[in-house]
């Protein structure tokens, strides 16, 4: 398959009947599937309401059938026709945040959305993206869209379009490329199908500000416990994952230096995931500053980036700094920890 690329510039006045917006919507009409962009990373979208679009996404990622999708809509109205109530929490929530990084979680009203959209689950998982490029198109074709983040399973996600081409080129109908997304990390996944809302995955709105608007919100247990399920299928894979085997590293700089040492010793071409306040502190083969931790904000807009960029330094191993536990650090350490399946080194 010929894979085009639309070029848009996300500035422009009256996306809604840009040609090249309008070309893309034809597509995810005809029920194929083509990359957007988002506030927080490229999606892959294609029309929820048909198992053949939503089986194109799937086949296109490598993705396992039992991790639903996330859908986007550009209007809450859209909600009426597939969710089965809206919580008052919930509204209030999406007064505060839509459009943006934060996904809601309802129960469904069935035979409306493909059931592989939602892999059989009674609930379903919605947001309204904060990017003006994937609003007009939504808003052109009308529909509701499945969008994962378009990368190929396992893979960092992609945060430009060249990301896309990369894992995915030949595989979907087109991307619309919209520069570089800016968050960098995916949505927040908040449960409000339950009294007490529950984070299932940490994203681009932080804890605080959800209980700043709501009161009392919990952590599912999977994020605060390793060895329990997580209620959203996809936190149980590897994820993020860069070629070579990655380490967080739990400790001083000094003590990072030794362990880059050690390793350079065996002969390994050594990698490290440093902040622009400490990269020149390291002497190793190739250190790279994943924005500044004064910061975090920048920190996670260029992470997936920095893991891909290890790629193509053909690195054997790469030493990761840390970063704290709160705000989008949340986040940012989350999709570290999955992306080094866990491996960290403590000082
Ligand atoms: O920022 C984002 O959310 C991006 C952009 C493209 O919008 N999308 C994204 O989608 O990250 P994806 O498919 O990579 O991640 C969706 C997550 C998965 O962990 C999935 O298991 C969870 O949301 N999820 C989807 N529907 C769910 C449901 N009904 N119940 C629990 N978890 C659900
Ligand atoms: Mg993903």
């Amino acid at each position: 398959m010929n894979t085009k690329v639309w070029k848009v510039d996300k500035y422009v006045d009256n996306l809604e009947n840009n040609p090249q917006v309008v070309d893309a919507a034809r597509f995810l009409q005809q029920n194929e599937v083509v990359a957007l962009p988002t506030e927080t990373v490229y999606g892959l979208g294609g029309n929820a309401e048909s198992d053949a679009a939503v089986e194109k996404i799937f086949a296109a990622k490598g993705r396992p059938s039992d991790n639903p999708l996330i859908i986007h809509i550009a209007e809450k109205k859209q909600l009426n026709a597939f969710v089965m109530e809206i919580p008052e929490k919930a509204e209030i929530l999406m007064e505060r945040f839509w459009p943006g990084p934060l996904t809601l979680i309802f129960k469904k009203k069935d035979g409306v959305l493909s059931d592989k959209a939602t892999a059989g689950l009674e609930t379903v998982a919605v947001r309204m993206p904060d990017h003006p490029v994937a609003l007009a198109l939504l808003k052109i074709c009308q529909l509701p869209i499945a969008a994962p983040s378009a990368n190929s399973s396992g893979k960092p996600s992609p945060t430009n379009a060249q990301h896309v081409i990369e894992d995915l080129n030949g595989k979907i109908a087109g991307v619309l490329d919209g520069g570089s997304t800016g968050v960098g990390v995916e949505s927040t996944v908040l449960d409000c199908t339950e009294e007490v809302p529950v984070i299932l995955r940490p994203g681009g709105v932080t804890k605080e500000q959800i209980a700043a608007v709501i009161g009392e919100v919990k952590l599912d247990s999977a994020l605060l416990d390793e060895a329990a399920k997580p209620k959203a299928p996809g936190m149980k894979y590897q994820h993020y994952a860069p070629n070579a085997p990655l380490y967080l590293v739990n400790g001083s700089q000094s003590f990072l230096q030794d362990l880059i040492e050690e390793k350079q010793q065996e002969g390994l071409r050594v990698g490290v995931l440093a902040t622009e306040e400490s990269v020149e502190s390291y002497q190793c083969d190739v250190a790279i500053a994943c924005g500044r931790r004064a910061e975090l904000e920048t920190v996670a807009t260029a992470l997936y980036e920095t893991l891909r960029a290890f790629n193509l330094e053909k690195v054997d191993i790469i030493f990761s700094e840390m970063f704290p536990n709160t705000g989008v650090g949340h986040a940012i350490m989350n999709r570290l920890q999955k992306a080094a399946g866990n491996k960290i080194i403590h000082q």
